[in-house]
């Protein structure tokens, strides 16, 4: 088991699979972007090879992440493999354009369910906040998923101040009719796009606020276990969840259990903090199986604790497209 210097136990992993992306959201990336060379990011034996450390280390939860995680060629091998290991949640993070015509292909294959991010549902300021994205594809995609049984569907929405924060009242009515999760997510400065990040900022509470003078108080939804980072609440009588998540405005250290491992095989200890291990050039270089397990277990136990969002202070070494959120 993964433990860190904390005491918390570290069972889930991050793996992001690429840093491309098809879209680009203005919160993520700017528009004109190189993006890192094939041979730089982990091969698909080496991905496999560290998945399995992992999984033999105690992680039963993995979700696959990118930038988008759909154009990474081989994805359904690599998830067969991975759902092979042994893992109880195989989960997948995507802005959804693709879903359409594969979803049927990867739950076959052994995924359990999606998180899409719909940060509108108005196609004009869908296209606004991701520049190349198209509100209809992804539509298709979730109403894909969800019939291939890619469930419970959960769909993020970055609020971002000036893009979608009136979007939120429609959004959250969508559980009025749908049995989905939709969680309202802050916006976090993360990289080269953070200084608009802090300024774009809408606190949870405020977008709660909103959606509550619509459809009157929310209720809490029994059962909430704590390490989900988003307490789940419902319009009374709704089929569909909401949920908030204020990484900025209250942060969730207590109860974190994530590692990350970004596409070119590098151990982020915390998505805010720019504490990174190599594992790609040690492997590269021949370490064995059970040294990496090593290098692995030592690595966790650093994970740090808290963040300095609110004095403006974030991480400048990466950025969220390379992290995969
Ligand atoms: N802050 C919060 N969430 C973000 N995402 C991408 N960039 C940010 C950011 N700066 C979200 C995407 C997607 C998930 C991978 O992370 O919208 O839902
Ligand atoms: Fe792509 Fe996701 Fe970044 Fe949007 S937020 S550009 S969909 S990686």
């Amino acid at each position: 088991m993964l433990r860190d210097q904390f005491g918390r136990n570290l069972h889930y992993l991050r793996i992001s699979l690429t840093d491309a992306c098809n879209f680009r959201c203005v919160y993520c990336m700017p528009e004109h972007i190189r993006f890192k060379d094939r041979k730089d990011l982990m091969q698909n034996d080496e991905l496999l090879f560290l998945a399995r450390a992992f999984v033999d280390l105690g992680v039963d939860k993995i979700r696959l992440t990118g930038g988008e995680p759909m154009l990474r060629e081989g994805l359904t091998e690599i998830i067969s493999a991975i759902k092979g290991m042994g893992v109880n949640d195989l989960s997948m993070t995507t802005n959804g354009s693709l879903l359409a015509d594969k979803a049927e292909e990867l739950a076959v294959a052994g995924l359990d369910r999606v998180n899409i991010s719909l940060d509108s549902l108005d196609p004009t300021k869908f296209r606004r906040i991701t520049r190349w994205g198209s509100f209809a594809d992804v539509w298709a995609g979730i109403i894909a998923a969800e019939k291939a049984g890619l469930t419970p569907i959960k769909l993020n929405v970055v609020v971002v101040r000036g893009y979608n924060d009136d979007d939120v009242v429609d959004l959250a009515g969508l559980t009025l009719e749908h049995p989905w999760d939709i969680r309202f997510i802050e916006l976090m400065p993360v990289g080269s796009e953070g200084g608009f990040a802090l300024d774009a900022l809408v606190p949870s509470a405020e977008t709660k606020a909103k959606i509550e003078s619509a459809f009157g108080e929310l209720e809490a939804v029994p059962g909430y276990n704590g390490e989900d980072p988003s307490r789940p609440y419902r319009i009374p009588g709704a089929p569909g969840r909401l949920g908030f998540i204020s990484s900025v405005t209250a942060p969730f250290c207590a109860g974190c259990t994530r590692l990350r491992l970004t596409a070119d095989g590098k151990l982020r200890l915390c998505l805010l903090h720019e504490d990174e291990v190599d594992l790609l050039t040690p492997l590269r270089q021949g370490t064995s199986y059970d040294e990496m397990k090593r290098l692995i277990a030592k690595a966790a136990w650093r994970k740090p604790w808290g963040h300095k969002l609110q004095e403006s202070q974030f991480p400048l070494n990466r950025e969220m497209y390379q992290i995969g959120g």
